[in-house]
C-alpha cells in the first residue's frame, strides 16, 4: 500500500473514500451531464452503485491496482468529486476524474489534477500519465492541456449517448517532461 493517501492543495483536500461518502457520491453522479462523458459509470446511478464503487476502490488501494481519491473542499469538507490514477501495468496510469456539475468552472479540476499528477510521478514513480477523452468534451480537454498533457493522437472510445465508437482524443505527460517543466 502506498504511504501517502491524502493530498492538499490551496482549496482542496483529496483523500481515500469512506463508506459514508456513498450518499454524496450518488447525489453528484445522478446527473447525465457528468456521466455522459464516462462510459464506465452506470446511469442512472444509485446508492448501491456508490457503495460498490467505494468497496472496490478500497480493495484496489490495498493491492495498489488503483488509486482513487475523493475531492473535498478544505473549507467545510464537502465532497465535490473524484480524481484517480489507474495503473495499466507499463509503469503508466490512466488519469480519470469528475466533479459535481455545480462545482465546474472554478478551476477545481485543474488544481486537483496538478496534485494527482505530482503524486503519480512522485509517490507512484510512474513514467507516463495518460487520458482518453471524448472529442466533444471540451472542458476536460481544457483541463488536460492546462495540466501539461499533450495530444498523442486518437484511441477508440464509446460515446454512451449513441453507443457508437468514436475517435477519443488521447493525451499524455511523461515524468521526464513534468520534471523538466519544474512543475
Ligand atoms: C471535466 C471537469 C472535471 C472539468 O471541471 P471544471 O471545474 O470545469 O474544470 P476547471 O474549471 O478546473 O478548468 C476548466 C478549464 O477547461 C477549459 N474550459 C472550461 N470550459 C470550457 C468550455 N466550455 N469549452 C472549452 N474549454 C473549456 C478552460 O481551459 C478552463 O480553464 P480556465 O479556467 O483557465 O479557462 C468537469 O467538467 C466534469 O466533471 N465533467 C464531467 C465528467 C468528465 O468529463 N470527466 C472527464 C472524462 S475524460
Amino acid at each position: 500500500m502506498m504511504g501517502c493517501e491524502q493530498l492538499d492543495t490551496s482549496r482542496l483536500h483529496l483523500r481515500r473514500q469512506r463508506t459514508q461518502d456513498a450518499e454524496a457520491i450518488a447525489a453528484l453522479l445522478t446527473n447525465w451531464h457528468v456521466v455522459r462523458w464516462i462510459p464506465i459509470i452506470p446511469y442512472p446511478y444509485g446508492l448501491d452503485d456508490a457503495r460498490q464503487w467505494i468497496a472496490r476502490s478500497l480493495r484496489n488501494w490495498a493491492d495498489g491496482s488503483d488509486h482513487q481519491f475523493v475531492v473535498t473542499l478544505r473549507d467545510g469538507g464537502k465532497l465535490i468529486g473524484h480524481m484517480g490514477l489507474r495503473p495499466d501495468g507499463n509503469n503508466q496510469a490512466e488519469l480519470g476524474y469528475w466533479l459535481g456539475e455545480r462545482y465546474w468552472g472554478r478551476g477545481y479540476a485543474k488544481e486537483a489534477v496538478r496534485a494527482v499528477i505530482d503524486y503519480g510521478f512522485g509517490t507512484m514513480g510512474l513514467a507516463r500519465i495518460w487520458a482518453n477523452v471524448h472529442p466533444e468534451n471540451h472542458r476536460s480537454i481544457g483541463v488536460l492541456l492546462a495540466s501539461g498533457l499533450r495530444s498523442m493522437g486518437t484511441r477508440p472510445i464509446t460515446d454512451r449517448a449513441t453507443g457508437e465508437t468514436v475517435a477519443g482524443q488521447s493525451y499524455a505527460l511523461d515524468g521526464a517532461d513534468h520534471d523538466a517543466s519544474g512543475a
